[in-house]
């Protein structure tokens, strides 16, 4: 058997609250690779790939199904809606992609989803009123919840269906359970209603259903070049996050080996992703959050609305407790660093890199947002930045960029405190970019 190259294994996980642009740090990537595989999520997390001017809508395949030489799986970790992911491979068909089963697969441990789930995650957010989590209503935490009360369905019970339809009548019979007297029973509580779903999930699914765990072995064994790719951000993890405004997997760099179907994954290099500002979607306190002008116009200018929910996006100065937080979860060897060129013509530049609770200074990001909201971001004069003019769009020499924009970065990377500066996008599409080392 070969040894085990440290350069084959490659995950990317986003630094914050989602969105940074791992899609496109991706993209750069997918035409080196063999395999891709996603991990975490599923509906909830929106991902957008441009290659060769074509935009993909991903949410549950992976970056590379855009690559028709790599093979796509999607791991035990990630949640399957069936109808989103038949709507999912039926578009990126119709765009040109080739998705067959050899080339894309599901894991057998992959969480079945239906409109149970979408439907009790609406009851949930409508319930806790204004504080809601502001979830993407995918029904995602509501499925993880199921696997973890042990009421889950593993999606290659699609395969057996007398069995599938008698676990789902039970967790069915747990949802109606929980509805308060009054509330209505919704359709999606009764077990007639997933005839249809089953018989298309069977006739367009099941092809795709395997032990994607042998596969990724004998893939490594092999000596491929593999990409895991993780959704959401580490600020959204389930533990490490700003609980409770949360996802419900996680999403730190230790989930990524769980959720491909593995117990570890040696030597893999991990690409961290931070935004050169912040973005949000849903509730929890944003300490750096910019309700001015200058929030509107990053915004606009980086057409900051959710993929998935067309949410308008919230907007942040860079958050260097957070960030530190972040590195020091996941021990990134790379970082990339996206949409500087968002930032052109932004004057007011600043890093967050402390802030003040009760008086004092902390450096340490709170471990529950109860905390995190008495907390306000503390500057010092030298995290200030000068702006810049420059139109670097599409630059991909470190030379070319703005200085003032070369100095930011140094900041930001000051404030990340780990990992060595890999990439620096400068633009939409996958080639946009600086890219400072090769990683395959
Ligand atoms: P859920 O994942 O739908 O349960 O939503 C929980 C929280 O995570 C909400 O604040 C969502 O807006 C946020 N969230 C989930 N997935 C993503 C993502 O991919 N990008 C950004 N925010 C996300
Ligand atoms: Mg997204």
């Amino acid at each position: 058997m070969s040894r085990i190259k440290e350069s084959q294994l490659v995950g990317i996980i986003g630094a914050k609250w989602g969105d940074e642009g791992k899609g496109k740090v991706s993209s750069n990537l997918v035409p080196q690779i063999d395999v891709g595989v996603g991990i975490n999520g599923g509906r909830n997390a929106g991902h957008t790939a441009i290659v060769d001017g074509v935009e993909y809508k991903l949410h549950i395949a992976p970056g590379s199904v855009t690559n028709p030489d790599a093979q796509s799986l999607i791991g035990p970790g990630k949640i399957v809606h069936t109808d989103g992911a038949i709507e999912e491979i039926n578009t990126l068909r119709y765009q040109g992609l080739r998705i067959d089963p050899d080339n894309f697969m599901i894991s057998e441990r992959a969480a079945f989803s239906g409109d149970y789930h979408q439907d009790w995650d609406k009851i949930m957010e409508e319930r806790r009123g204004k504080g809601g989590i502001g979830t993407t209503l995918k029904g995602v935490g509501p499925a993880y919840t199921d696997r973890v009360q042990r009421i889950g369905i593993p999606i290659g019970l699609i395969n057996h269906p007398d069995l599938f339809m008698e676990e789902l009548d039970k967790a069915l019979g747990d949802y109606r359970g929980r509805l308060h007297s009054g509330e209505d029973v919704p359709d999606s509580f009764r077990l007639d209603y997933y005839e249809p779903v089953l018989e298309r999930a069977r006739q367009q699914l099941s092809p795709f259903i395997t032990n994607t765990t042998s596969i990724l072995i004998a893939k490594i064994n092999e000596g491929k070049r593999i990409l895991f790719e993780a959704s959401h951000g580490a600020m959204l993890d389930i533990t490490y996050g700003d609980y409770p405004y949360v996802t419900s997997s996680g999403c730190v760099a230790s989930a990524i080996a769980y959720g491909a179907g593995l117990g570890v994954i040696p030597n893999m290099e991990i690409i961290a992703v931070y935004k050169a500002y912040e973005s949000k979607v849903g509730g929890g306190f944003f300490p750096t959050e910019l309700l001015d002008r200058k929030g509107d116009l990053i915004r606009e200018k980086g057409h900051e609305f959710g993929t998935t929910t067309r949410r308008p996006r919230r907007i942040g100065d860079f958050d260097g407790v957070a960030s530190r937080h972040s590195a020091n979860l996941s021990f990134p060897t790379k970082i990339a660093i996206t949409r500087g060129d968002i930032l052109t013509n932004i004057d007011g530049l600043k890093i967050c890199n402390a802030y003040e609770l009760n008086g004092q200074v902390v450096t340490e990001f709170p471990f529950h947002d109860i905390l995190l909201r008495q907390c306000r971001p503390y500057y010092r004069r030298e995290d200030y930045y000068d702006g810049w003019s420059e139109d670097f769009q599409g630059v991909t020499h470190y030379g070319d960029l703005s200085y003032n924009f070369q100095q930011y970065t140094i900041g930001l990377m000051e404030a990340i405190g780990r990992g060595e500066l890999w990439m620096i996008g400068t633009g939409p599409e996958d080639k946009d970019a600086v890219v400072l080392s090769s990683i395959f």
